[in-house]
């Protein structure tokens, strides 16, 4: 795996002896998840999903991929948290590489975004995907049941039903009822993976290969990390170190994790990253609270407090060793900003050492931090760090003896939100 983990500003914090230590945990996490015999098993699908993707389903939706593209001026992409997130975060993640825009829609209730979406589809020709597992989340069921009326009007029944696909549970759900009831195309999501879980299955993976992103990278990279994330070993396995820190830094109070990031390609993979920590370690009372700051902007306004604010934190940093792009400062005679130190040095130099700044001052003021470091954007690189982190908080769950596969309490509010409209339960 290229991935690197650097544990150096853990000095202090978590000691080499506190890793060790805590080895026996591990090994019994290992276990519970290798043999399925933890809490949430049979969601533990996604654990040797990398290596049992299939060449002829990726030839499949590449082939999908093209056809819709010949046909397509943009995608609108219906889903929410595990059907929305992974996808948008990998089409950032891989910009450069995407080949038609992609509009996302049913991640909120919010009238107004729709309709300026909609006026904005008017005179394109689009293609609708349509992602839930379950086939019965209400902010997508919504948006596909208003697009739907939309693509009706516009086009007519027949090619709106081939302007649509849904990825959905194989059975059961109201949108397998739809499809089955108006014959639209249709992908299943693998019921033993949970939806933050889900990047990998139909789920994502189509809308990728329609995006025209390398899918055949991201399923190389997870692989590796597949691999590589199999030992039971603290020095060698980054993804059992970073969840053994994880764990170390919050039984010592550090009970809030900021993931920092300094390239805008990352600001998705930082969504993708809160909601698989949030929601698979926050119940029965315990976890981290994971959060997000995007440097170097928020160091200007998030920036005092992680300096000299409650010391109950601690910070990963996510780092870039090659941003793909140089941008190089020019000299300026006038020079009345000072910084003539910096002409003829890529932007990226300056990022560089931002975050060296940055990763220093905040341990010297007391938040331990660590580094994850990827080598550079591209697919492969991408499928390494959604497996590594996927791994990492499955063993962090066990070992805060959570089900890091479940997800009941967002229920709670569905529940009310029912009641007041008058739905029933
Ligand atoms: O992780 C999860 O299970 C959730 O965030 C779901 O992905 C989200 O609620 C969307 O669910 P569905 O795909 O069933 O519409």
């Amino acid at each position: 795996m290229e991935i690197r983990l650097d544990t150096e500003y853990l000095k202090g914090f978590v000691s080499e002896d506190d890793f060790n230590n805590l080895l026996p945990h591990i090994k019994q996490a290992h276990d519970q998840l290798n043999n399925k015999s933890g809490k949430g098993s049979p969601y533990t699908g996604w654990l040797d999903l990398p290596h049992q993707i299939s060449d002829s389903f990726l030839d499949e939706i590449e082939a999908l991929g093209r056809e819709v593209r010949s046909q397509s001026d943009c995608i609108v992409s219906i889903g929410i948290g595990g059907s929305y997130i992974g996808i948008r975060a990998t089409l950032e993640f891989l910009i450069a590489e995407q080949k038609l825009p992609f509009y996302y829609a049913g991640y909120n209730l919010s009238s107004g975004y729709l309709y300026h979406l909609m006026k904005g589809l008017e005179n394109k020709r689009i293609t609708l995907i349509m992602v839930s597992k379950s086939g019965t989340t209400t902010e997508p069921a919504l948006a596909f049941r208003i697009i739907r009326r939309f693509m009706l009007d516009k086009y007519g029944p027949e090619e709106t039903r081939k302007r649509i696909i849904c990825i959905t549970d194989a059975h059961q759900g109201a949108l397998r009822t739809i499809v089955n009831k108006e014959g639209y195309r249709s992908f299943a999501i693998r019921e033993d993976v949970g939806g933050r879980f889900s990047i990998l299955t139909a789920a994502g993976l189509v809308p990728l290969a329609i995006a025209g992103v390398d899918v055949r990278g991201l399923i190389h990279g997870a692989r590796l990390a597949q691999n590589h994330c199999a030992r039971l070993d603290l020095k060698e396995n980054m993804s059992y170190r970073y969840a053994a820190a994880r764990y170390l830094l919050y039984n010592k109070g550090k009970i809030i994790e900021v993931l920092a990031t300094f390239y805008q390609r990352l600001a998705f993979v930082d969504e993708w990253w809160k909601q698989l920590f949030g929601e698979s370690e926050g119940k029965d009372g315990k976890g981290i609270f994971p959060t997000a700051l995007h440097f170097t902007a928020d160091l200007h306004s998030m920036g005092q407090y992680l300096q000299e604010g409650d010391r109950n934190m601690f910070e990963t940093f996510l780092i870039a060793e090659n941003s793909g792009h140089e941008v190089l400062i020019p000299r300026d005679d006038d020079d009345l900003e000072d910084l003539n130190c910096t002409a003829g040095k890529d932007l990226d130099f300056v990022n560089k050492q931002a975050y060296k700044a940055t990763a220093m001052a905040h341990y010297e003021g007391g938040v331990p931090n660590m580094t994850i470091v990827i080598p550079r954007f591209d697919a492969s690189t991408l499928g390494q760090l959604f497996y590594f982190f996927e791994k990492a908080v499955a063993i962090t769950g066990y070992l805060l003896d959570v089900n890091p596969f479940n997800q009941p309490g967002v229920e709670a509010y569905k529940k009310k939100m029912y009641a007041l409209l008058g739905r029933e339960i």
